[in-house]
């Protein structure tokens, strides 16, 4: 006779079989940490495109907008179902919402088995171990101070472009955000570990790596001996065999003069740079905590652009934050058509749990959040078109990402300046830096035709 658990053992495919389905949700960070939990896994799990193929399910999650677990709930009730015909079937709830959730989502839903917040993450495999002795539900929430992510021994990507974390959690507490207490406070990576991770990447065919963290430009700060963000850039251009590096986000209170005179003295520091600015509104920036005003941010923005005329910027836009008046929201347009951004990423405020603004008064009401969110979007439009006409007829340096999304003819690629460039031409170029004559704009991309290969 067997026990429970010893048929559920015998039923458990072996070892070298086992296949593993990630779901990721949000930022590029939670992209890294899904990659880096795959890599954990191996050589145990392969990777499978189905949830009904897999013996291992992972949703990684994201809080940071809206209702976040209700999609999560949502989306883990419907994987029920696959529980019930295959019991040995692992489900994994990670990232934010498992941080924000932790006990109450194995409560409400007993079918998930292990819990894990975005540093839990990086004991998967133990969590895994206990599951499998039947020691399970895990869940593993703990956030500490003095966390390291573990050294990525064998990365594996075999994109042209990858993220790599430099820095974990945030301290700046800005009143509708969530992230400080879900990914806990700011700690930095060793440099020598985040050297050695992309030196791996590169020799597994990787050209362009975009540096990540909530606030890049407070890296090392709180960590003695640590270089300033603007060096450790200097010491990842040196890598051999590295073409482009970027990096996201930068807080404009912490742009700092040095970071700055990076765009222009680092040749493969790409010209785009991320500088969230969520208002054009003073008052609104003030209640908001973002610690700047409107004339600091168009000041640096200025300096940016006398220094590196031919950068791109973009940035995030809230809209209907608790108090926000019509001429507050007209600040932001003003702000939007002065700065003349590349593209905007903008939202709708919702209340999250722990942030602040959730208990402002005076919060606005869903339809003006609707019309403001249209209006913002429409002006950017028309902005974005504008400066992606500037493009056309002009030669621009692509690096190739693979074939096109819409039109498998077509490659497709990015600029330094990061904008998309789709284009007819050649053999396989994937991985390769071409010479792109640009003769169409479009939406959010242009389209052209190859006239060389420069790598
Ligand atoms: N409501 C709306 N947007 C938010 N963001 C962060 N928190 C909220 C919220 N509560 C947006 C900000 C941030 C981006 C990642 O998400 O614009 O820069
Ligand atoms: Fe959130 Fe502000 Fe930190 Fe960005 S800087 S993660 S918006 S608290």
């Amino acid at each position: 006779m067997f026990t429970d658990l010893e048929m559920k053992r015998q039923e458990a495919p072996s070892v070298a079989q086992r296949r593993v389905f990630i779901r990721t949700f949000g930022c590029q960070m939670n992209e890294y940490d899904s990659r880096r939990m795959l890599e954990s896994l191996r050589p145990e799990y392969t990777p499978v495109s189905a949830p009904e193929d897999a013996d291992l399910i992972i949703l990684n999650t994201c809080s940071v907008r809206e209702k976040a677990e209700v999609k999560v709930y949502s989306l883990a009730g419907r994987l029920k179902h696959l529980k019930r015909r295959r019991p040995d079937l692992i489900i994994a709830v990670c990232g934010c919402v498992a941080q924000q959730e932790g006990q109450r989502l194995v409560e409400r839903m007993p079918h998930i088995d292990i819990v894990l917040g975005p540093q839990g993450i990086y004991r998967l495999r133990e969590a895994l171990a206990k599951v499998r002795a039947g020691e399970g539900p895990v869940v593993d929430t703990d956030i500490r101070d003095d966390f390291c992510l573990p050294s990525a021994l064998s990365p594996e990507v075999k994109a042209v472009k990858a993220f790599v974390t430099i820095m974990q959690g945030c301290n700046n507490y800005c009143s509708y955000c969530v992230v400080p207490y879900v990914r806990g406070p700011e700690i930095s990576r060793r440099p020598g570990e985040i050297l050695a991770e992309i030196r791996a990447l590169v020799s597994q065919g990787v050209r362009e790596v975009t540096l990540l963290g909530q606030n890049v430009n407070s890296y090392g700060k709180r960590q003695p001996g640590f270089p300033t963000f603007a060096q450790l850039l200097e010491r990842v251009a040196q890598i051999d065999g590295l073409w482009r590096l970027r990096f996201t986000t930068s807080h404009p209170k912490d742009l700092s003069p040095e970071l700055m005179r990076a765009f222009v003295e680092i040749p493969i520091l790409c010209e785009h740079l991320h500088l969230p600015v969520q208002s054009g509104s003073d008052r609104i920036l003030a209640a908001m905590n973002r610690g700047y005003r409107r004339e600091d941010y168009l000041k640096k923005v200025e300096r940016l652009r006398e220094l590196v005329p031919e950068i791109a910027l973009t940035t995030d836009i809230i809209v209907g934050f608790p108090g926000e008046r019509e001429e507050d929201f007209q600040a932001t347009l003003d702000l939007l058509k002065e700065v003349e951004f590349d593209e905007i990423f903008s939202f709708k405020y919702s209340d999250r749990p722990f942030a602040r603004a959730r208990s402002f008064p005076d919060k606005v009401p869903e339809e003006v959040k609707e019309e403001r969110l249209a209006t913002v979007h429409n002006l950017q439009l028309e902005i974005s078109r504008r400066r992606y006409r500037r493009l056309v007829g002009q030669e621009v340096e692509v690096l190739v990402e693979g074939r096109g999304k819409s039109d498998p003819r077509q490659w497709t690629g990015r600029t330094r300046q990061n904008t998309v460039v789709n284009f007819y031409g050649g053999q396989d170029l994937t991985g390769k830096l071409v010479k792109v004559l640009v003769e169409e704009a479009c939406q959010h991309s242009v389209r052209g035709r190859l006239v060389g290969t420069l790598h």
